[in-house]
């Protein structure tokens, strides 16, 4: 048998992504002209080469692993699994300078710890490098060198290369992330429900630690959330041709605006949020595009329309004074009805009750998940003499 061509074989990609995001994620691999070969809850899978995963991790906002798959076998028990994974050869893509960690699904009858499924694995990848080069490789947990994943489901075991390493959500600019931070890969999906196109004002009352208005500076620049992060899964395989990526590198620079249409507005209460938020704008680079303020929310400079007006207030779980929260709900529908005309408003919560208190009729509401919560997304049309909810 041929040795495998890992710099060049096509071969399927999953790509993992939180849960209810993979509309998204459809489209985003789709809008990069790669067919769909299928999508579920949490995922969306594509065909492609381990160039393809780097145009894939640098491109995706909503997404959270790109996984390369290669090898796709029946395995009944651990001993199996070791064969089967001895069997590839590792030796033509696992360089031995770098860290390796198992990560893995699994539900299969014989396993019962999963870390004992993810043992043998990276057992028989090491050993394979031993026995082809006479060395190994370090491991550990950290998703910082070349990441294997394993999904063994009933006897089907699938191997992929976790291109993506750490979760592409950590861009690695939320240094500070404050109280409540939503997941970047979130954020990045909830601006996209808005159906924002980068060329009306985002204002952005209750900014806490800036996600929304960085990944809404991202888009509108139209700057590749992974041009932004240093290390990435596949810069840890043998196949991986540095020149090649920086090429890519250049060429999504080379497409990105060099200034916004249109203003960027994120406002808090709290004089450390901004603080923060000011920082994580500045370490994504687009610091220049936002014009933060700490004010109370309704204080927020609102210039003339169009463009959206999008609020993630607290509700209730993790951070606010919940006796409080239906007058500061109440806030919101006076401000968005009262100062805010010409724009679509958003809100985001997890707490239906409240979201009665704003006393607005809700035009579309999207379905997330934050975590294990389920949140939605109002939509207020507010041109003036916003009809109230009754
Ligand atoms: C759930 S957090 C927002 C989290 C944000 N989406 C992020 O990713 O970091 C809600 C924010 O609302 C702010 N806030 C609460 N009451 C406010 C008010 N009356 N005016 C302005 N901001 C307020 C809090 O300081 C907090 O930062």
């Amino acid at each position: 048998m041929l040795p495998r061509d890992f710099a060049r074989d096509t071969s399927d990609i999953l790509v993992t992504c939180p849960k209810g995001l993979s509309d998204s994620v459809r489209s985003e691999i789709a809008e990069l002209g790669m067919a769909i070969s299928g999508q579920f809850y949490t995922g969306v899978r594509t065909r492609g080469t381990l160039h393809d995963c780097i145009i894939l991790n640098l491109s995706l906002s909503t997404a959270h692993h790109v996984l390369y798959q290669v090898l796709a076998q029946t395995c009944a028990t651990p001993d199996e699994l070791y064969t089967a994974v001895s069997s590839l050869d590792w030796e033509r893509l696992i360089p031995l300078d770098t860290t390796l960690t198992v990560t893995s699904t699994v539900k299969t009858a014989s396993i019962t710890d999963t870390r004992y499924a993810n043992l043998r694995c990276k057992d028989a990848i090491v050993d394979r490098l031993v026995s082809k080069t006479g060395k190994r490789c370090d491991s550990g947990p950290h998703r910082d060198g070349a990441v294997v994943h394993l999904y063994w489901q009933d006897e089907l075991c699938i191997l992929y290369i976790d291109t993506s390493g750490e979760a592409l959500s950590r861009r690695g600019y939320r240094l500070y992330p404050g109280g409540a931070p939503m997941q970047e890969s979130l954020a990045a999906g909830v601006i996209r429900a808005t159906r924002w196109t980068g060329r009306t004002h985002f204002v952005n009352p209750m900014c806490g630690s800036g996600t929304l208005a960085v990944e809404a500076a991202l888009m509108a620049l139209g700057r590749k959330p992974g041009t932004i992060r240093a290390n990435f899964g596949f810069m840890h395989l043998i196949p991986f041709d540095r020149n090649d990526f920086s090429k890519v590198l250049a060429r999504f620079r080379s497409l990105e605006k060099t200034a916004l249409g249109a203003e960027i507005i994120a406002t808090d209460i709290d004089a450390s949020a901004i603080a923060n938020a000011t920082k994580n704008a500045t370490a994504a680079g687009v610091d220049s595009c936002v014009r933060f303020e700490t004010c109370d929310f309704d204080a927020t400079p609102i210039p003339s329309g169009p463009g959206i007006v999008i609020m993630n207030p607290e509700y209730g779980y993790r951070l606010g004074d919940v006796a409080q929260l239906p007058i500061l709900y109440k806030g919101i529908g006076d401000f968005l009805k009262q100062r805010c005309s010409g724009y679509t408003g958003y809100v985001f919560s997890g707490n239906f009750d409240l979201v009665k208190k704003i006393g607005l009729k809700a035009g579309r509401k999207t379905a997330f998940l934050n975590g294990t919560i389920e949140c939605r997304l109002y939509e207020y049309e507010l041109y003036s003499g916003t009809k109230t909810s009754g």
